[in-house]
């Protein structure tokens, strides 16, 4: 018998490890022995630790397991009866079933430390085909695919790719950003624990693409487990021969390690993070020259997303075009949306682009964990704006949420229900922004910190109105003349917060004179 238990962070929070052990025990003691694999998570959170047991090639689950439902479950297992926590086939469930998993094919499937187990499932494929091709054969089929850079710019990777191809140096470099600093993201983490040898296909094939022979993934020190799945896969793939000097038996090196963060937001903005990767303080450089002309140490280098990274597999194997065929507009391909704060039904849903804000956070998310009305969302991290229910019709897309001044980042949504200060929000905005500037430039490393003074000043009903347009006007500040995007999008949360919340702002000045 196969059993399969997340080996998740998330799942291992909430007791996914004594589950496992004990399950096995359990059914050794009952006479029947279970195969526990530990995979990556399916990605729905309110089911974990989600036990699911392969039956006549179906995968029956049960969820959210505690030690203490493991005898009776373990029962139930055994004689084929019922129990209140079994959920039926899996991906059947239909969180799982309304997705269209092409990042995620594997996550939550296979036993991600076995590269024979990746191999099984469809994985190596696109490496293979890229060792057949032309670097410029491959930027093409990146450039057909539609594909945008998935860590919050939505920059076309095709046309990242191939200026670092035609950028002549000694040596160049691909560096992955796995610094997933958004607050309500856990993607990244998610493929580094749940599938990891798709993270270093990705960055094979990006490699002998632009003409690199070295990568570094940058992983924030907030990930333990995240930094141990990737440095064991990085093992297995060099002895297996994918990684070293002749990869997959072909004429091109590539090789990898794993660099671990510090610990600052601004480390995940791309010329900060590879001041950190040569050892320095994260801080921030000024552009030009771009990283793909000069970037890790002074070379050429490729900085990508591991979202954006490991959907390259996919469209080297089935092709740019079959990955392009999914979307909207000038948004091609998959977005793996990630479900978090105050919301019934948080996890990680990859789904084309398209969706409505709405049908993401009522019919897939279910609304709010607390059972209050949903007040507001922040899309896109820190630095993306508040929506309220009135905007959720707006299609998940990047010019669509451009239009609507907002962001789709690295597609974390955060729900909030009508408890929210949406002044408080604001104030938190700024407040983040001073703790996070890396002080380069004066609109960030002091509008940030005027900023919240003047929001506080607001909260304390102290002239309102005059506050609030000088608020607008410093965030017009911040915005035009920051140097990078944390001083410069900073206005977005703040401004959407005044707009769609005006009422948040103005109490206070009722209060004031009441
Ligand atoms: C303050 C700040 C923080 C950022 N944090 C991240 C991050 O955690 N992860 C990420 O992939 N990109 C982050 N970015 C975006 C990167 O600068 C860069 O655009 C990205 O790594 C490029 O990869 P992509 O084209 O695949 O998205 C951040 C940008 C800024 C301004
Ligand atoms: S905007 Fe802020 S984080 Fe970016 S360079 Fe300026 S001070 Fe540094």
């Amino acid at each position: 018998m196969k059993i399969f238990i997340p080996g998740d962070a998330g799942a291992v929070a909430v007791g996914a490890d004594k589950v496992a052990s004990e399950l096995a025990a359990e059914l050794a003691r009952r006479g029947t022995q279970a195969e526990v694999v530990r995979t990556g998570s399916r990605g729905m959170f309110w089911l974990e630790p989600l036990v699911e047991i392969e039956s006549e090639g179906r995968r029956i689950g049960f969820g959210p397991v505690t030690p203490g439902d493991v005898p009776a479950i373990a029962g139930a297992i055994v004689d084929g009866a019922g129990h209140p926590l079994a959920l039926g086939p899996v991906e059947e469930l239909p969180f799982l079933k309304a997705q269209t998993r092409l990042t995620f094919a594997r996550c939550g499937i296979t036993d991600p430390q076995s590269l024979a187990d990746y191999r099984a499932h469809g994985g190596l494929k696109g490496l293979e085909r890229a060792i057949g091709m032309t670097g410029a054969e491959i930027v093409e089929e990146v450039t057909a695919s539609g594909l945008r850079g998935r860590g919050g710019a939505g920059f076309p990777t095709g046309i990242k790719w191939k200026t670092v191809l035609e950028t002549v140096a000694d040596a160049k470099y691909i560096v992955c950003n796995a610094d997933e600093g958004d607050s309500g993201t856990f993607a990244d983490r998610m493929i580094m624990e749940g599938d990891p040898f798709v993270l270093i296909e990705g960055m094979a094939i990006a490699g002998i693409a632009v003409g690199a022979s070295y990568g570094y993934i940058y992983i924030r020190s907030e990930y333990p487990h995240a930094i141990k799945a990737m440095q064991r896969a990085i093992e297995a793939a060099r002895s297996e021969g994918i990684l070293g000097p002749r990869v997959g038996g072909s004429a091109h090196a590539f090789d990898m390690e794993v660099r671990v963060g510090a610990g600052a937001y601004v480390c995940g903005e791309e010329t900060s993070l590879l001041e950190s990767i040569e050892g320095k303080r994260g801080f921030v450089r000024a552009k030009p020259p771009l990283p793909a002309h000069k970037g890790l140490f002074g070379r050429p280098t490729v900085i990508n997303n591991v979202l954006s990274l490991a959907a390259v597999p996919f469209i080297l194997s089935e092709g740019g075009q079959t990955y392009a065929d999914f979307g909207m507009g000038r948004s091609r391909g998959t977005m793996p949306i990630q479900l978090a704060g105050n919301i019934k039904h948080g996890g990680l849903f990859e789904t084309p682009f398209g969706l409505t804000l709405g049908e993401l956070v009522q019919d897939i998310g279910g609304g709010t964990a607390s059972g209050r009305p949903v007040r507001a969302v922040q899309v896109g991290g820190p630095l993306g704006a508040y929506f309220p229910p009135s905007m959720f019709d707006l299609p998940f897309d990047y010019e669509a949420f451009a239009a609507a001044d907002g962001l789709i980042g690295h597609a974390g949504i955060v729900v909030f229900d009508d408890t929210v200060d949406m002044a408080e929000m604001a104030r938190f905005a700024m407040e983040f922004c001073e703790a996070e500037s890396c002080g380069k430039c004066t609109p960030c490393r002091l509008g940030s910190t005027r900023g919240k003074e003047v929001i506080e000043k607001i909260l304390a009903g102290d002239r309102v109105e005059a506050h609030i347009e000088l608020l607008e006007d410093l965030c017009n500040t911040m915005r035009l003349g920051s140097l990078c995007a944390l001083g410069g999008f900073t206005p977005y949360p703040v401004r959407s917060a005044l707009r769609h919340f005006p009422e948040d702002f103005r109490a206070r000045a009722v209060a004031a004179a009441e």
